[in-house]
Order: structure tokens, then sequence, then C-alpha cells
């Protein structure tokens, strides 16, 4: 079936083409084999050896590269694997700019795995173009791009960082993680380069780690092609299988998180507890312009920084009942976490420090009245 002229619910159903020519299962088979048989001496078949190619993991990478329209796509054994391998590609001594507001672990990666061996790492405001301009160096090679940031929720404008950087001969690097290929796609906004932890939203259900990366870039799929068999942080089959089967029902899971994400926000707007509202769908979030246009809808992550301080953060992640306290995201059921000592404790003390009073929501699919009435009681029990 050609997909190019379809919409992206068939496209996340079909992604990966036909029924399996040999038996007509209609779900990719889950290849445990580590080796496979040779022609001849040097004469594989269309596989060699599972580290460089499994079919599991090629039906996997087909379907994650129709659903962002790549032409190549690499999984990987997580999200922090994949973004290793990207920076990878940008040689020792050259910049690398990364937005202030990046996920924790990517930062940690960038500055204390790849400045020690010689890559040169900044963080900057990317919402902010002339600060952006302002931190350019000869040398810099890549911007690295997450919107919605986590957890800020902040929105860079994908269309102009990659004329910015396209004029001076950077790639840009999105991490798509957020808002998925199902709400924006990056590589249609001009992007090189989409990187994903397939942990999230992709797999959607709290049961494998994973990561993705996909382009248009002929030369630059080729590095990392190389780097994923070389430096070898695949994904088994079974994983491939999960993230695969989680991927088809990405646009109707957004879509619900979305909507509830939504209301979820404008509960939290209303209430007294709470200082302040991280969400693009609402009109008050400073890129919720630039969000409406290069996003379908706002996806399933809500922050908000709690009036009373740190305290009643922490207890408000104590309070919930529908929302289990717990890292990770995306996932169906929903989540709340205290960023400060969660998931960017890695950034404590460093100028990317996130506030003690900020708490990450990730809005699941359950009933959305639900949600909102384990909110409200969590946050009226604040003394
Ligand atoms: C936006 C973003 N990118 C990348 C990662 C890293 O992914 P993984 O945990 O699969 O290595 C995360 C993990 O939370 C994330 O939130």
């Amino acid at each position: 079936m050609d997909l190019d002229d379809k919409g992206i619910a068939t496209r996340a159903v079909h992604g990966a083409g036909a029924p399996d020519p040999a038996t007509g299962a209609v779900v990719p088979a889950v290849s445990l084999a580590t080796t496979f048989e040779q022609e001849a001496v040097g004469k594989p078949l269309a596989y060699e050896y599972s580290r460089s190619g499994n079919p599991t993991r090629t039906a996997l990478e087909t379907h994650l590269a129709v659903l962002e329209g790549a032409s190549h796509g690499f999984a990987f054994a997580s999200g922090l694997a994949a973004e290793d391998a990207l920076l990878r590609t940008v040689p020792a001594g050259q910049h690398v700019l990364l937005p202030d507001d990046a996920y924790g672990g990517t930062i940690r990666l960038a500055v204390q795995v790849h400045a020690p061996a010689g890559l040169v790492v900044d963080t900057v405001d990317l919402t902010d173009l002339d600060a952006v301009a302002a931190s350019w160096r000869p040398g810099t090679r890549m911007v690295w791009v997450e919107t919605p940031s986590n957890p800020w929720l902040r929105i860079v404008d994908i269309e102009a960082i990659s004329a910015l950087a396209h004029d001076r001969g950077a790639r840009v690097v999105v991490d798509n993680t957020f808002a998925t290929p199902a709400l924006q796609r990056p590589l249609d906004l001009g992007a090189d380069v989409v990187v994903h932890s397939t942990t999230k939203y992709l797999g959607g259900h709290s049961d494998v780690v994973g990561g993705f990366a996909a382009t248009r870039d002929d030369e630059l799929a080729e590095r990392i092609g190389f780097l994923q068999n070389a430096a070898g942080a695949v994904p088994g089959p079974l994983d491939c299988y999960l993230v695969h089967r989680g991927a088809k029902t990405l646009p109707l899971r957004m879509a619900r998180h979305s909507e509830s994400a939504a209301a979820v926000a404008d509960l939290l707007a209303g209430h007294p507890a709470v200082r302040r509202v991280l969400y693009p769908g609402r009109p008050d979030h400073p890129g919720h312009a630039v969000a409406a246009r290069q996003m379908s809808a706002f996806g399933g992550m809500v922050s908000m920084q709690v009036a009373a301080g740190e305290a009643a953060a922490l207890e408000v992640c104590r309070r919930t009942e529908v929302f289990t306290l717990a890292e990770s995201l995306g996932a169906v059921e929903s989540l709340i976490e205290h960023p400060g000592r969660m998931t960017h404790a890695s950034v404590t003390g460093t100028g990317n420090e996130v506030p003690a009073d900020l708490v990450r929501l990730s809005v699941g699919i359950e009933d959305v009245d639900d949600l909102l009435a384990d909110l409200q009681q969590a946050l009226d029990g604040l003394a």
C-alpha cells in the first residue's frame, strides 16, 4: 500500500508494510536468532548477525521512519543510546549547542561523557534566537532542540532554528519524545534528525526501554548506521516488538493524552495552591503561538509550580492516588514526579537546575474526571 497520501493514524497501523509474504502474519515475527546462515563465505542473505541487523528491528525501524517521514531509521537500546550515537557524529573539538532546559540525562551525557572526550558543549535558551546567534562559534556543528522540553515545556520554533543553523553550516537534531510524530514532524519543518526515547509515548505502556533516530540525510544515516553497529547499543527483538506494537495506537493515545492534559491544565490554573501552570496548549504559555503552528495538538505533559514551595510540591506528589509517583512519562497510566529530586537530579547544582517547587505530570488515558478529582483532592489537602 502506498502510504504517502495516507493520514497519520493509517500510517501508524500500516507503517511497516504488508503482511509477511511467507506466512501472511499481520504482525512481524519476533526473530530471536543472533546469527543467520550464509550462502557462501562472505555472502550473507538479508541478515548476518543481529547486532548489525535483525528482522524484528528492521520492521520497527521501517515503521517509525514512516511515521517521521524519514528515509532512514535506527533503533537503539535506550533514548540516551540514540542520543549518544548522534553526539558521536560531531568530531572532537567541534561545538554543540544544547537547550539550557534539556532533559537532565541529555545534558549529563553531553557535559560529563562527550565534553571530557573533546566535544565543546554550551547550553543556551533556544527560544531566544539572538542568544543562539550570540553563542555561535566557528566550530558549531549541531544544534540540539527539545520541544516541548522536559520539564519546562518550552517551545522552540523548529523552522526558525533550522533556518539559522543551516545558514551557518550546522545540523539540527530534534528530540521529539514529548510531541511524537502523531503531533509534530520535525523533518517536515526543516530539522535534519529526529531522536526519541521510545520508552515514552511510542512504546506507550511503561514496559520497554528504547531509543530511535531518523533522518533523510544519506550521509548522516551512513554514519549513524555505522555507530549503531560499531558501538552496539541495539535493542533486543522482544523490545523492538513491544515498541512496534505500541506505535500502532500512538495517534489514538496522543489525542486522548492531549485532550485530558488540557483539562488538567485548566483545573490547575484555577487552583489557588498553584502558582504557575506550564502547558503549551494554554494561550498564556509563551510558546503557544509557535506550538499551535508546528503541533497538531499539545500533548500529555503538564508542569506546575506549587505556590507554597518545595514541601508543598512534595506533598502533592505524595497525596495523588490515580497519578502514580514515578519517573518516566508517556504511558497509558498517569504519573506524577518532582523533577528537582527525581528525573533532573543529575543537573542539581548546575546552571540547568530546575526549581524545587516544580511538579511534572504525565497525563494518562484514564477517565478524565478521575484524573481531575485526584488532583483536586491532592491540592485541596495542602494546608
Ligand atoms: C525528552 C527525553 N529525551 C530522552 C530521554 C532519555 O531516554 P531513555 O530514558 O529511554 O534513555 C528522556 C528520558 O526521560 C526524555 O524525557
